[in-house]
């Protein structure tokens, strides 16, 4: 419970630790009643440190109860030490010397599932970023870097399954029907990286080998209810593994890799050492049970967790404010991985809506940061898109800076410079300086300033001279606590079109090479570019490929885009196109009078896409999704969201209407014979058959309802039912809705990643998930407070994705959100902050909104003992 306000921790603060670590010795006595943590530390003082008498001050957080402390052999009495609770103090400790401390725990109880706890039936641990200090106490922060020896002790019967990082060197009985397994790592690593599992498991075995030579053992922990469901896991972490040595030349270092599967996990998996932790819906599939978009992210999170093996394992970050140099990089290099085992522009594609719709918005709210922040109070709340997908787009806008080869160099000096180090976003960015004499001294405002940057984007032809002149001018909004920022380096890709659809060459002045697409950069406030020998007024092709994280005005026409969406060869910027169309268009209908009609060029660019056989049915699938209502939000001034959602559906329900028999033809035309392929094309194809159908259904289309039916009675992969169910539940067919949700529910209810998808449906529907509807879910015997998935599928997909319920007018939707905080931050505060996004943004909203969700975070502000993560959140969207 906290006593007093939380404290702030600021980067300008940071000082060597007083203490290192070398060797850890562990030994765990798992009971049913609790367990029993022996820890030995070989420590000595830091020679780095500014403070040479430091006292030895060690972290720790709801230890049970300490029950011993021992110094070189000796136990300490009471007056010796100093048990704070979040503190170990020991005034007197020499050069060098081991600690022993025994404490007991209580995981049982344990359902912030941070550190040790259980899971069912199975104990594990979470130590990131602070979870190790409620295992014991120990200097918790990343730079204190140790070599770990762990001994597990548990019952024989209930825990046959004994399990922590790097190799097993010894195991034996132990009386009373119990046993022990011993662990050691041999690499030193930080302790957010100690993992340990007990439990009753099934071991799946398979074997890789590595570019030297060398064979590892890989293994998968499930519950035996779940051995189906390895394979693609395990099939994708032998992708990575090969993937990563021929892209980054890594190779795997342990001579064994586990990975085990968890149902209560806070976030989707963990990069422990040897030892990675899954979420069981980040890791288990089968055609059955998971859809393509599930396996899709499964094979991205298995990726990106073996990667973190090199990119925040090997080296690893001085301190949580450069959580970016891991959680950016490798975030980057999964996204690579999956864009080169499927559809490069998809993966883009996916990355881009992801950054303009959730990262935009988070970086011009209240809880905006830099990539890397100055200052936080909960570390645990800076797990945020920013982090990850800003930190990806700005190593991906360095390697479109130095080239595909300099930046090979660069990552290679890296990791050679600082293996085994704990190192900062700077020593990155300096790798790749040194190794391709590029300097990178602007571009580390990416870093350090919040914010999307904003290009505004003008353009003028000169026919007597054949000159095209394009002028791009950038500015960085003000975030909470930073004013009148510098200009950023930004990469900005760009083509030039004919009226033919050619790509006209594009020589600057001075240049007469025959480049038909460039990477400009700007680093001023604003330039000017003239490109020479251009006979015509050309249509631009403006940020191609994303190149950089930025917004971007330009005064299209809708001529323009509908000429882009045909032509422009980047597909990319073909499918961007068509949304800023799309977008042009439902904006425009906002305010416009009930009969205004939906522009006919629009439904005619939708039926070309429909009916054309001959492209990529994976990208027609992306551009038939019309912009979310989240991302019409964002880019609105003061948002009213039902209006928004109202002229959204009109477009939808025209679109449905005109494209009638054009979207029966293109199901039928994209029906699947054969068995289940997960390759883009299939992925696609059922894509479209998915979408036509839910266009179909929310016309109410008989057809549709039937062909609807059908599939998901006939359907041999979760792709395919759920896509039926979710048109079904999506449409005004009462009755065939409530029938569905009951068959699939009967049919799956002893599944629960399956499970925890019919409740999303439901929740994330505007049809089927109106308020006392979610509060009957929450009532539902399949739902389970302690169980993240579960409160994440009803909760957070209601205040996530039912935008049109969640924003009820009266305020029911903010207020039920509150209560479900409030009651969350008991149990769980990590999830309790993460609920509190979707109120965060309440100056967005129009005014008949904002004054409930601010009275909302209010309730929340006053909930008596609120955690310091929900604080954090509400107070930061208050504050201003
Ligand atoms: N480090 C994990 C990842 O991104 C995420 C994570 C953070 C998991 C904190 C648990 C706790 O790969
Ligand atoms: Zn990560």
């Amino acid at each position: 419970m906290r006593t007093s306000q939380p404290r702030t921790i600021y980067l300008s603060e940071y000082r060597p630790p007083a203490f290192l670590v070398d060797h850890v010795d562990l030994r765990f006595e798992l009971f049913e009643e609790g367990s029993r943590v022996h820890s030995t530390l070989t420590m000595r003082r830091n020679p780095e440190s500014t403070d040479s008498q430091a006292a030895l001050e060690l972290d720790g957080d709801r230890l049970t109860f300490l029950e011993r402390v021992d110094l070189d052999g000796r136990q300490l009495t009471g007056s010796e030490f100093e048990d704070q609770g979040d503190r170990l103090v020991i005034a007197d400790v020499p050069e060098q010397f081991q600690l022993t401390l025994v404490t007991w725990l209580e995981p049982q109880k344990n359902t912030r599932l941070e550190g040790l706890y259980k899971s069912s039936g199975m104990f594990c641990t979470q130590c990131e970023a602070e979870g190790f200090r409620c295992i014991t106490y120990f200097p918790d922060r990343p730079d204190v870097m140790a070599r770990f020896r762990t001994r597990v002790e548990a019952d024989r019967a209930a825990y046959p399954v004994l399990l922590s990082n790097g190799n097993d060197v010894d195991r034996g009985e132990i009386e009373g029907g119990r046993h022990f397994v011993t662990w050691e790592d041999p690499f030193p690593k930080p302790s957010y990286l100690f993992a340990l599992v007990a439990g009753d498991l099934v071991e799946k075995k398979d074997s890789f080998t590595t570019m030297s030579g060398r064979d590892i053992d890989l293994r998968m922990y499930v519950e035996p209810r779940n051995s189906n469901k390895c394979d693609h896991a395990m099939a994708s972490l032998k992708r990575a593994m090969r993937w990563d040595e021929e892209m980054y030349g890594r190779e795997y270092d342990l001579d064994i890799f586990m990975i085990v599967a968890v149902d209560d996990f806070n976030m989707g998996a963990m990069e422990n050492k040897g030892l990675n932790i899954f979420n069981s819906s980040c890791v288990l599939a089968s055609s059955d049970t998971a859809t393509d978009a599930a396996f899709e992210r499964i094979e991205s999170i298995v990726a990106h967790e073996y990667f973190h093996n090199w990119s925040g394992n090997r080296v690893t970050c001085r301190d949580w404010f450069q959580l970016s140099l891991k959680e950016g990089f490798t975030v980057f290099r999964d996204s690579q991985y999956s864009a080169d085992v499927g559809s490069a522009t998809v993966k883009r594609i996916e990355d881009a809506t992801l950054m303009r719709t959730a990262q935009f918005a988070e970086d011009s709210g209240p809880m905006a940061h830099p990539v890397r922040p100055d200052s936080y109070m909960e570390i645990s709340n800076f797990y945020t898109l920013t982090i990850y997908e800003k930190g990806s787009e700005v190593v991906r806008m360095i390697r479109t800076l130095l080239g595909p080869d300099l930046f090979r160099k660069g990552s290679d000096l890296y990791f050679d410079r600082h293996d085994g180090q704990a190192v900062t976003t700077d020593d990155f960015v300096r790798a790749m300086e040194d190794a391709s004499g590029r300097d990178l001294g602007q571009f580390r405002r990416w870093y350090e300033q919040a914010g999307t940057p904003q290009l505004t984007i003008r353009d003028e032809y000169d026919a007597g001279d054949q000159v095209y002149r394009l002028t791009i001018r950038q500015s960085v909004p003000d975030t909470p606590g930073q004013t009148n920022k510098k200009p950023q380096h930004i990469p900005f890709g760009v083509g030039l079109l004919g009226s033919d659809g050619r790509s006209i060459p594009l020589r600057l002045s001075g240049d007469d090479s025959n480049v038909t697409e460039r990477v400009l950069e700007l680093t001023g406030e604003s330039h000017t570019f003239e490109f020479q020998g251009v006979t015509e007024q050309p249509v631009p092709s403006l940020l191609r490929g994303f190149s950089a994280p930025v917004k971007v005005d330009y005064p299209w026409s809708r001529e323009q885009l509908l000429f882009l969406m045909n032509h422009d060869p980047d597909g990319f910027n073909r499918w961007d196109a068509c949304q800023r169309l799309a977008i042009d268009v439902i904006t425009s209908l906002v305010d416009a009078p009930a009969e205004t009609p939906v522009d006919p060029r629009l439904l005619t660019a939708y039926r070309i896409l429909v009916s054309d056989p001959e492209q990529d049915q994976a990208l027609v699938a992306k551009m038939l999704h019309l912009p979310s209502e989240a991302y019409l939000i964002e880019l609105s001034g003061e948002a009213d969201v039902q209006a928004i959602s109202r002229a959204r559906e009109r477009v939808l329900g025209e679109l449905a209407l005109t494209l009638r028999d054009d979207l029966v033809a293109c199901y039928n035309r994209n029906q699947q014979s054969g068995p289940y392929e997960l390759t883009p094309d299939a992925i696609g194809n059922r894509a479209l058959c998915n979408t036509a159908l839910a266009w179909l259904l929310q016309a109410n289309d008989e057809e549709g309802r039937l062909l609807a039916r059908k599939q998901f009675a006939e359907a041999d992969n979760m792709t395919e039912q759920s896509g039926a169910l979710r048109a079904l539940v999506n449409s005004g067919f009462e009755q065939d809705r409530e029938q569905v949700l009951g068959e699939f529910y009967q049919q799956w209810h002893e599944d629960p990643q399956v499970v925890e998808q019919w409740f999303s449906i439901q929740a994330s529907s505007p049809k089927a998930g109106e308020l006392p509807k979610i509060r009957s879910l929450l009532e539902h015997e399949a739902f389970q407070w302690k169980n993240p998935n579960k409160v994440r599928a009803v909760i957070g997909a209601f205040a996530g994705q039912n935008l049109v319920r969640f924003h009820a007018e009266d305020g029911s939707g903010y207020r039920f959100l509150a209560e479900q905080i409030c009651r969350l931050d008991d149990s769980n505060p990590q999830i309790a902050a993460r609920l509190v996004s979707p109120l965060t943004r309440w100056r967005k909203f129009a005014p008949a909104y904002r004054g409930s969700m601010k009275a909302a975070l209010e309730t929340i502000r006053d909930k008596k003992d609120l955690s310091r993560d929900v604080h954090e959140v509400v107070h930061k969207s208050l504050a201003g």
